[in-house]
């Protein structure tokens, strides 16, 4: 085979260092992206593939708090959990990183800077939710009630679980405080904006006329959010844990998750080799970010515009997305354990990961939703794997 010196820069989404890796994760994002990167490796490409541990954000201090651990204790867990277990399946990452890694500190730090200094972004006053009895703002997760467009009455603050609705915390019905249940009273705060409006005509021309290519539920997720107007974002947050907000007068404030953790890929390829600005700068490098359905704004919006926002940096070229793997006819849920843990998979059918990649990659949610059954593992097993493939070999 001819070698193609192309140059590839593959990520795949930052798990949550809240929880274990389970099939859902498994056939939406990290198999996929490990059989494209070995085909890419195989065509004789210069390929690295960059994947770490999402270590902020409200989920994981909302569990450090039940648990009554730090957070830092419980992302060390589940970072040693994944790794290992990522390790085992034989997936074929470069580097498995975190974003509480030093470097990452740093990189996602002087990159807020440097957009800082340059006025790239807005500051805002405004009234958000406070919990009297727990003495805190409540972001994101820390803010539960009824979700306005189907009634679930366990919604967040950021999003609604079972409609898959993106929501704002002044939307919910009947808002409560997922620190104390307490309800909650609304308190002014400061944060930073990024003003995703300035970057609407840029994201219309690039998304919309560019990549016609990229998958239907990517290009219609994203042909969506532009048509209804892009608002600015807040990339702050009041919490105790993150990266803090590399300004004066910013005592108590943090990094929003979601800005830190796509800065990850450039943390964890610079910890991978002292050539990173190769991949990450190089107009003939082409990104790819395998990711799962719920992530396409972050990864086709709001990090592009970060990445304009600062300069000198590539876009994606493409972001394959997945629909979601059910289990049994239900959704996967980590709050509920409601999952196959890749870890218990292979603790119970030691020599048998490919099986489970084999399966995976059989009934990947590519255009759909799929239902993973042990019955239907069963029967691939058997016809497929040991009937079919045994015989033939
Ligand atoms: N942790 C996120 C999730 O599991 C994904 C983060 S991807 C990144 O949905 F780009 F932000 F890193
Ligand atoms: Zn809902």
């Amino acid at each position: 085979m001819a070698k193609e010196f192309r140059r590839y820069l593959v990520t795949s989404a930052l798990p949550y260092a809240n929880g274990p890796v389970h099939i859902g994760h498994l056939a939406g994002v990290y198999i996929p992206s490990d059989i494209y990167t070995r085909y890419l490796r195989l065509k004789g490409c210069d390929v690295i593939s960059v994947c770490g541990s999402d270590e902020h954000g409200v989920p994981i201090t909302i569990k450090a708090r039940r648990e009554g651990v730090t957070p830092q204790e419980i992302v060390d867990r589940y970072h040693e959990l994944i790794k290992r277990s990522f390790e085992r399946l034989g997936m074929s990452f470069d580097i498995y990183s975190r974003t509480s890694s030093p470097t990452h500190a740093v990189t996602a730090s002087e990159f807020f800077r440097k957009l800082y200094d340059e006025g790239k972004f807005i500051e805002r006053t405004s009234m958000q939710f406070y919990d009297e009895e727990a003495q805190t703002f409540l972001a994101d997760r820390y803010i539960t009630g009824t979700c306005p467009r189907c009634g679930n009455d366990r919604a967040y603050g950021d999003q609604c679980e079972k409609c898959g609705s993106t929501l704002s915390p002044d939307e919910l019905v009947d808002p409560r405080s997922a620190v104390s249940g307490a309800v909650p009273v609304k308190r002014e705060t400061r944060h930073w904006y990024l003003p995703l409006d300035r970057y609407e005509e840029f994201l219309r021309e690039w998304i919309l006329d560019g990549h016609k290519e990229w998958r239907a539920n990517v290009y219609g997720q994203c042909k969506s959010w532009l048509d209804g107007g892009l608002q600015p974002r807040a990339v702050s947050r009041d919490l105790d844990w993150g990266i803090p907000v590399p300004v004066e007068g910013a005592e108590g404030k943090v990094l929003y998750v979601w800005f830190d953790a796509p800065i990850g890929y450039i943390s964890a390829t610079k910890d991978l080799t002292p050539d990173w600005e190769k991949y990450w700068k190089s107009g003939d490098t082409k990104m790819v970010h395998f990711i799962g359905k719920d992530n396409i704004v972050f990864h086709c919006i709001v990090f592009p515009a970060m990445l304009k926002a600062h300069g000198g940096y590539i876009l994606p070229e493409n972001v394959p997305a997945n629909e979601f793997l059910n289990l049994e006819g239900e959704k996967i849920s980590t709050s509920r354990n409601w999952a196959v843990w890749l870890h218990e998979y292979l603790d119970e059918f030691p020599g048998k990961e490919d099986v489970l990649r084999y399966v995976l990659c059989a009934s990947a949610p590519e255009a759909k939703d799929n239902d993973f059954t042990w019955k239907d593992f069963q029967a691939r097993n058997n016809n497929e794997l040991v009937a079919v493939l045994g015989n033939f070999v």
